[in-house]
Parts: structure tokens; sequence; C-alpha cells
């Protein structure tokens, strides 16, 4: 009914995205999942919900729950090039499920490949490997489980201060060559106590890293686009700052915990950092593209900052020769931190819930939803495309 009002020139697509459409799935739909390979952990550990082999328990859900003649599962990695699975799915996908870790970039060239799309699923938090203003032209729904894995980050983010303050990877190193060389570790090993430590945003894990370092006796800061309730800045005895420059002039340690859109793109470029205190640590857990890969790599190389630790990186995977990995004074892993097998068992739960309700035409929970009814209805991202740059599917 409504695609022959558009068709006779009565309604744009546009308009046509922006009613609310909750009436129930019919036919088999198309859900393309795309997960990082589990190899022999994954064939042993079946609460490594998030690959491949296990799929996020979706396969045992579709067939507990009889709706294989509703979905058709396809489940790869194989995202890059082509002739990748995902290439060749997306023509006929109705739902795409991936996650930040292992993401399926779809930028404009993809969504506007996958004619059928109607709702892309963050496995996880970070909804940044969408093309968000594409999703809103076309209509399709983007939601990501939020909250799912973000004590997962937040105590990441703490561990990482401390292996980069407490200098524990040349320590550690010294132990596996066989060395014992206090003085050579003690150079640049410091107490967390009484140093100044700054989140920029402090959403669900920049207040929890807030938190946690209490206990620790430091100054803490902040920067977010939202004041936290005057009660909360209180009892955490949080300094407020108007502006990221502001907090990095006067910190030690600074953490990024702000989404990626095109307001935070890059927001530690070579001016940005070249504010940060001399000698001070930047950790980063939000999104790789947020820094300046190559004013990072100077900032470090010339001393400036003493140290750089984070799980997150552009694009990924990680190619080899990514200069992050060889940086000295580093402390990083790989994209891991909201992945650990509590936060995958809250993020599959989430998944099923979003396709259950899509499935019967029943509203999503607002604090899942990104893009919804042709708008960004989340007020951390900004509409736009962070996805640029990626080279996936060239
Ligand atoms: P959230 O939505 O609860 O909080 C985000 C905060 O960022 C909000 O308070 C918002 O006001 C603030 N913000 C947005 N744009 C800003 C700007 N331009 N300047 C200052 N503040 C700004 O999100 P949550 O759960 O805290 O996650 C934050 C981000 O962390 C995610 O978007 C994702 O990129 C990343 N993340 C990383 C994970 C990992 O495994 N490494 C796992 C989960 C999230």
């Amino acid at each position: 009914m409504l695609s022959s009002i558009v068709k006779k020139g009565l309604l744009s697509n546009n308009l046509l995205a922006r009613i609310p459409r909750y009436a129930s799935t019919s036919g088999q739909q198309t859900v393309l999942v795309v997960l990082y390979e589990g190899g022999e952990a994954g064939k042993r550990n079946k609460n490594i919900l998030g690959c491949v082999e296990n799929a996020l328990g979706l396969p045992k859900w579709i067939k507990e729950n009889n709706l294989e003649n509703r979905l058709k599962l396809v489940v790869t990695s194989d995202k890059q090039g082509e002739n990748s699975v995902v290439e060749k799915t997306l023509p006929e996908a109705s739902v795409v499920i991936s996650q930040p870790f292992w993401p399926c970039y779809l930028d404009k060239t993809r969504i506007d490949k996958a004619k059928n799309l109607k709702l892309a699923i963050t496995a996880g938090v970070g909804s940044d490997h969408v093309n968000l203003e594409a999703a809103c032209k076309r209509g399709i729904t983007v939601a990501e489980i939020s909250g799912s894995n973000v004590v997962s980050v937040a105590e990441h983010v703490v561990m990482q201060m401390l292996a980069l303050v407490r200098n524990f990877i040349p320590a550690y190193k010294q132990v596996i060559n066989g060395e014992w060389d206090i003085a050579q570790i003690a150079d640049k090993a410091y107490d967390l106590e009484n140093k100044h430590i700054g989140t920029v945003a402090a959403g669900r894990i920049g207040l929890r890293v807030l938190q946690r370092l209490k206990p620790f006796n430091v100054h803490l800061h902040y920067y977010d686009k939202f004041r936290l309730d005057k009660s909360i800045e209180k009892d955490l005895n949080v300094k407020y700052h108007p502006n990221v420059e502001s907090l990095v002039k006067e910190c030690d340690i600074v953490t990024i915990n702000c989404p990626l859109h095109p307001e935070t793109e890059h927001m530690f470029n070579k001016k940005m950092i070249s504010l940060m205190k001399k000698g001070s640590y930047l950790v980063n857990t939000a999104r790789g593209k947020i820094i300046d890969r190559d004013a990072l790599v100077d900032a470090i190389k010339s001393n400036h900052l003493e140290g750089y630790a984070g799980d997150v990186w552009y694009p990924q995977p990680a190619s080899k020769d990514h200069p992050w990995r060889s940086m000295p004074r580093h402390a990083m892993t790989p994209h891991y931190s909201g992945t650990t097998l509590d936060a995958q068992a809250r993020y599959a739960a989430g998944v099923k819930e979003i396709l259950e309700n899509w499935l019967n035409g029943r509203p999503q929970r607002d604090e899942y939803l990104i893009v919804d009814k042709g708008r960004v209805v989340s007020n951390a991202y900004t509409e736009g495309d962070a996805t640029k740059g990626h080279s996936e599917n060239k």
C-alpha cells in the first residue's frame, strides 16, 4: 500500500523512512552475521559466542523457537574483497549483525548494494562502522546492545593505565628474557596516587572509569558534551572541563571514552596532542580513528608522550605493519576489552532480543537505538559518516 503511494509520487522515499513501521516481518529474511574466526578456542569453548563457530548462539535459538522458515542465517568472517561472502550476501540481507572487534564496515557503497537491508545490529557497543547518514536516508534501523560491555572496557582502561604508569610491559619482558635490572624499570615507574587523570566523555564507560579510579586517591577530571549530575561530580570530586583542550593541559593521564563520529574523528590530532603535558600518557579504548595515527607515533618517538595504550585500531583488523604495533612505549592489545566471556553472554542475549522484537513488529528498547525512523536518535552520536577510509570492498 505505502509503496504504491510512493510510486504515485504522493510520498517521497525520505518521508516513508520517517513513518514508524512496526509491522511484523513475513517470509524468510536473510540475516548476515559477520564475526571473527574462533579457531581452536572457538571450537573448544562454546562461551566464545562472538566467533563464527558459535554464531552468538543464534542457530540454537532459531531452532528452539521454530524460526527456520523466518530467518536464514549466513555466518561468516569473510568481509574483504569483491568476492567475499559479505559482498555476495549483502543484496539479499534484511539484517546485518556485526561486531566492533571484527567490523563489517557498512559504508555508502555497501548500503546502496544492500537493497533489502532494514536493520543493522552491533553485537556490542559502538556503531561507527555503519555510515549513519546513509542509514538515515534509507530508513535502516541501527541498534546496539548499549551497556553490555561497559564494565569490561572500564576495567581494561584501568588495567592499561596501570600497565603504562607502573612500566609493567618492560618489567614483564625482563622476566621472560631471564633479566633482572631493577633500575632500568624503576627509571620509568610511578604510582597512580596523586596523578591528574581525565576522561574525554563520561558516558557509561567514562563514568565507570572515574568510579574505579576514585579509590586510587587521584585527581579526577572530565569533559563531555553533557554535564554529570552535580551529586555525582561531588561524590567523585571530579573537575568538569568546558572542552578537551582545557582537560588535556591539566592531566598526567588522559583516557578517551566517546563514540567515533564526525565531531570526534581525529580529535587527537597533532595540535591536540601538542597541548597534552610533556611526559603524559594516553589510553584509548574508544576507537582508533579518534586519534591521528601518525601524529601519535611522532609524539611517542619525540618523547612528548611517555606512553600509549588501548585496544582499538583503524581499520580493523590492523595490518601487520601498522605503526602502532612497533612504536616505543606502548601497551596495546588487539580489540578485545569489550569481549570478555561475561560481556559476550550479555550482548548475545541483546542481539536475540532485538531480532525477536523486529520479527514481531515490537518497538526496540530506546537505549539500544542509534538510528531509527530516518534520524540519529542517540545523543551520543551526530549524523554523519565515520566509515571513510577503509578498503574492504575495493
Ligand atoms: P555512551 O553512549 O554511554 O557514552 C558516550 C559519551 O560520549 C556520552 O556521554 C556523550 O555525551 C559523549 N560524547 C559524544 N560525543 C562527544 C564529543 N564530541 N565530545 C565529548 N563527549 C562526547 O557510550 P559508552 O558505552 O560509554 O561507549 C563509548 C564508546 O566506547 C563507544 O561508542 C565505543 O566506540 C567505545 N567502546 C569500545 C569498546 C571496546 O571493546 N574497546 C566496547 C564498548 C564501547
